[in-house]
């Protein structure tokens, strides 16, 4: 076994060293800035924030891999701060990063420092999250955020029997974190299935928290994805919306962090699991969000098995320093607002109480002692 595993790796990284030896001619590369052919396989990883969970298994999860096939690479978080990352950045460049891959903070303002960066020959990889209003951003993995919405309006719609008339239902919507360019493809795939019930009334929103149409969703975004925000914005709707007795039954949230919130919100206000609870969406399968399930607190989360996007990222990052093109699977829909970036797209899953021993615990991305099994 431990042989195996020995030969394994002397071949995973043989073969690495056989590639970047062989790329010292000119090749083709699709980066900004690997006109040269190949590149050393020295990475920056540059991540949001160590505050959830899921950025942490993200980002030790792809170290690992990468040095596994001999890179050197430097980690970062950035507790949330653009400017944070931004210096971040300009370390791992100024300390010899050829590849950058980044979870952006707020896809609007990494432009420059990647401009620069690129000038530089480096190659960009967003991670998860789009970078925009930039050409020095080469790739782009992530599962596909539009599918994460679509998950979870089709989840209540069926969970409420909408399509066969049912209601009125009143409805709590929530969105994400304005600045962060997922927030809106998870708000619009879950909008797509929801709003045509909103305007049949089927679906009621006391609180008037809806965007009009699903382009101004950021009126309802909770900023830097926080609980204690979520948790705080659903105190403010319960105390001033359900005072006649009327009671919230469904709870659209585009992901976990905001669903906890969301549900501490809820126990104070009295609701009890089983009883009165509504439904409640999330999405990421945080520890507690699982437990939540478990617990009967939480509807369901949409599962995205980020050890895959970390398995899509080193293949990126083996083309790149081999001085070939990446493989991606979707070269139209993330437009950046100055080139279409080309994606790799991995699926997303929803994971209710039934599945969480055999489809969390049964694949390792979560023990069962995580959950309390
Ligand atoms: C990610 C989600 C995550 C959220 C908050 C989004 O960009 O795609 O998985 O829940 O950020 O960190």
């Amino acid at each position: 076994m431990f042989k195996g595993r020995t030969l394994i790796t002397l071949v995973v990284t043989g073969g690495l060293l056989a590639s970047l030896a062989a790329c010292a001619p000119a090749g083709t590369s699709g980066g900004t800035g690997g006109d040269a052919g190949g590149t050393d396989c020295n990475v920056g990883i540059a991540m949001p924030t160590r505050s959830l969970e899921r950025w942490i298994n993200d980002g030790e999860g792809l170290k690992t891999k990468l040095e596994g096939d001999g890179c050197t690479v430097d980690l970062q978080y950035a507790d949330n701060k653009t400017d944070q990352q931004i210096s971040q950045i300009q370390n791992q460049v100024a300390g010899g990063a050829k590849i950058l891959v980044v979870a952006a903070i707020d896809g609007e303002t990494l432009g420059p420092v990647l401009e620069d960066a690129a000038g530089q020959g480096v190659t960009v990889i967003a991670y998860d999250r789009l970078i925009n209003g930039t050409e020095a951003v080469d790739y782009y993995a992530t599962f596909d955020n539009y599918k994460v919405g679509t998950l979870q309006g089709e989840f209540i719609e069926e969970q409420l029997g909408l399509a066969d008339g049912a209601g009125p239902f009143n409805l709590e919507p929530f969105a994400g974190s304005p600045d962060d360019n997922n927030a809106g493809f998870f708000f619009q795939g879950a909008w797509d299935v929801l709003q045509p019930y909103v305007e049949s009334g089927q679906l009621v929103i006391p609180s008037g928290k809806l965007s009009a149409t699903n382009d101004d969703w950021k009126s309802i975004g909770i900023l830097g994805w926080g609980s204690d925000d979520a948790q705080a914005e659903m105190d403010n709707r319960l105390q001033s919306f359900y005072t006649g007795g009327q009671k919230v039954q469904v709870v659209l949230s585009p992901n976990d962090s905001l669903a906890l919130g969301i549900e501490q919100s809820l126990l104070s206000a009295g609701y009890t699991p089983g009883s009165d609870w509504p439904i409640i969406t999330g999405q990421d399968a945080d520890k507690a969000n699982v437990q939540a399930i478990l617990n009967d607190q939480q509807s369901m989360t949409v599962w995205k098995d980020t050890r895959e996007l970390g398995d899509q990222v080193q293949a990126m990052v083996k083309s790149i320093v081999a001085g070939e093109t990446p493989e991606t699977n979707d070269d139209t829909t993330y437009d950046n607002g100055v080139k279409v970036v080309p994606a790799y797209l991995l699926d997303p899953q929803v994971v209710v109480k039934d599945d969480v021993e055999s489809v969390l615990i049964d694949s390792g991305f979560l023990k069962a002692s995580d959950v309390g099994l």
